[in-house]
């Protein structure tokens, strides 16, 4: 399978690295995001802190003024209490109303004075009620009640006189009555807004816009925070709405505190910003990076693949158009490098091409010169054939002359005179006794000399050849050569003997004697095996023996001592006749030597 192309291997290694940097600049963005999440919401904490803090002042400050007034009321004799206490009122300014309670907790009177002074609420409320079993000064929450009524805290401090329980004084402080505007994040800026809770989280009082807020809004979300007593952030999920975020400051005089609130749209306006702007600009950076890595990829691949075309162009032969890569960067060097090979290539080729012309010139010249020494040398050779075919029959000629001349002159001769010597012999008396025996050693050596010329008579060509065929020829010849030697002969013949006449006949014969002749001089067997086979065609002769062997292969050429000649007779004898000779024979094996002689 092919892999993926470079181009593809740049632009996407550019890409994975641009996707790790927008990857670790996401994160940063992300971490530096939920930074500013965190400190947005700490920014509304704080408002809540400051808040609660500028109401926790008033309280203690307010406190302190109503203890001092009731020192003063106490000091004073109990008709006046009344004016004392409506000049106190007047004087300090921060409360909405100041109640005069017995010291069993019944409204004596309130100013400024109400008609109903009996049914002051506030003397239900059980915080109350439990102040006024104390002594000293408490800030009371108030109970959950109209939020739209302000009461922030109500205030009581008992009345000290020395002889008797006095009662209590209890002031109301509402928001919307004091001099300290105590929710400074009007509704109408922004989406802020501050309100008062409740230690449960109701909410007690709350800017006066179209838009309150009902009491127990922020009871569930802000009971966890309120209960653990520490100051905290949450998100209220709004339903059909924007969330919102919610920060809660508890208050250090009483229980309760403030809440900031603000829409999370607002409130997270530039993480969300950042948001926007980090996704809008990370995508069309990343597009951008994907164009330039992709045309960069670009413009690395294409001399890469010009030069490869050039390099197949190269690879198929054409090694004459240039290849030019117009760049001074590796890749063009690789470029000039190969250019630089194509040159060199084209050299030695056209160097390799005119070795090849001379070397098949000087090929074509010796195998004429070849061709003509193998013409000459098969002329020799026929000649050869012809010369030594000459010979032969010459040398069986003069064999068969100097044969008859021996046996017709010399045998005859010698005959007659041994029968001349024999006839003197017997004629001669009976005295002269040396003569006789010289002439009885005159014939001994007479009939050795005969034997002898009879044995050269059929050395040189056996009669028997001529008058009985070569079978018989063949065997007597074997027979009176190897009987000497204490060789047993054993002869077999097949086929029909007439078949094998003249010169064919005449060199089984002599290839027989030259068989017959190495056993009994070099073998040592004690037996050899002659056998002739007249097959259709040929003659096939076998002379085997069962003596010492020897490596014919050492015999294809003469000795340089002259020996040899007769192994190399038979091959040439044979071969003048179309025949063959096969020699088997090893150390130990014994020796067969197989003649075959087509007949004409
Ligand atoms: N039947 C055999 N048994 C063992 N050795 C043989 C036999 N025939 C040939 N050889 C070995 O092969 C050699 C070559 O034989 P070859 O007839 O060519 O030469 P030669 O007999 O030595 O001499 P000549 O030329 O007189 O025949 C011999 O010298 C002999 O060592
Ligand atoms: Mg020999």
């Amino acid at each position: 399978m092919r892999g993926l192309s470079l181009r593809f291997r740049i632009a996407g290694g550019v890409l994975a690295g641009l996707v790790v940097l927008f990857t670790v600049f996401g994160f940063l963005a992300v971490r530096t995001i939920d930074l500013s999440v965190d400190v947005a919401l700490d920014e509304r904490l704080r408002l809540a802190q400051i808040s609660a803090g500028a109401v926790d002042e008033l309280l203690e400050h307010t406190a302190l003024q109503l203890e001092r007034a009731a020192l003063f009321v106490a000091a004073g004799t109990p008709d006046e209490e009344r004016r004392h206490v409506a000049d106190a009122y007047d004087l300090l300014g921060e409360f909405d109303r100041i109640v005069r309670l017995g010291a069993d907790g019944s409204v004596l009177w309130i100013v400024p004075s109400q008609p109903d002074d009996a049914d002051w609420p506030a003397g239900q409320n059980a915080a109350v009620r439990a102040a006024l079993r104390g002594v000293g000064t408490s800030v009371v929450a108030p109970a959950r009640g109209d939020p739209a009524d302000d009461l922030i805290a109500i205030i009581v401090t008992s009345l000290e006189r020395q002889d008797r329980p006095a009662g209590f004084l209890a002031g109301e402080l509402r928001a919307s009555h004091a001099d300290v505007d105590l929710l400074m994040l009007p509704a109408s800026e922004g989406s802020v807004r501050a309100e008062i809770v409740d230690a449960t989280g109701y909410v007690v009082a709350q800017p006066h816009d179209g838009d309150p807020d009902r009491p127990d809004a922020h009871v569930g979300i802000l009971g966890p925070i309120i209960s653990r007593g520490e100051p905290g952030t949450t998100i209220h999920e709004i339903e059909n709405g924007p969330d919102h975020v919610i920060a809660y400051y508890p208050f250090r005089s009483h229980p309760g505190g403030v809440v900031v609130e603000q829409t999370e749209d607002a409130a997270f306006v530039i993480p969300q910003q950042m948001q926007r702007t980090l996704l809008v600009y990370g995508v069309v950076a990343l597009a951008i990076s994907s164009v330039a890595a992709w045309l960069h990829a670009h413009t690395v691949v294409r001399p890469i693949r010009r030069l490869t075309s050039d390099a197949a162009r190269m690879a198929y032969g054409d090694l004459d158009s240039p290849i030019t890569v117009a760049r001074n960067d590796e890749i063009g060097e690789l470029g000039r490098h190969f250019d630089e090979m194509r040159v060199k290539l084209k050299a030695s080729l056209e160097e390799s091409a005119r070795w090849a012309a001379e070397l098949e010139h000087r090929v074509d010249e010796r195998t004429r010169e070849v061709e003509e020494k193998n013409r000459e040398l098969n002329v020799l050779n026929r000649i050869r054939r012809q010369l030594l075919a000459k010979t032969i029959s010459a040398q069986e000629e003069e064999r068969k002359r100097l044969a008859r001349e021996l046996h017709d002159d010399s045998a005859q001769t010698l005959t007659a005179v041994l029968m001349t010597l024999k006839t003197a012999e017997d004629a001669l008396p009976a005295g002269p006794h040396d003569a006789r025996k010289a002439m009885d050693r005159s014939r001994s050596q007479l009939e050795l000399a005969l034997r002898e010329i009879r044995k050269a008579i059929v050395d040189l060509r056996p009669s028997a050849l001529d008058d009985l065929g070569l079978a018989a020829a063949a065997r007597t010849y074997a027979t009176e050569h190897l009987r000497p030697y204490g060789i047993k002969v054993a002869f077999s013949v097949s086929g029909d003997e007439q078949r094998a006449t003249g010169a064919a006949a005449t060199a089984v014969f002599r290839i027989v004697q030259e068989a017959v002749s190495n056993a009994a001089r070099h073998s040592g067997a004690r037996k050899v095996r002659i056998s002739l086979d007249f097959g259709p065609s040929a003659v096939v002769t076998e002379v085997k023996d069962d003596g010492a062997g020897f490596d014919p292969a050492g015999f294809h050429q003469p000795q340089e001592s002259g020996r040899g000649l007769g192994l190399l007779g038979m091959r040439e004898r044979a071969e003048l006749f179309g025949g063959d000779v096969e020699i088997e024979s090893g150390a130990g094996t014994g020796t067969t030597v197989r003649v075959r002689i087509p007949y004409a």
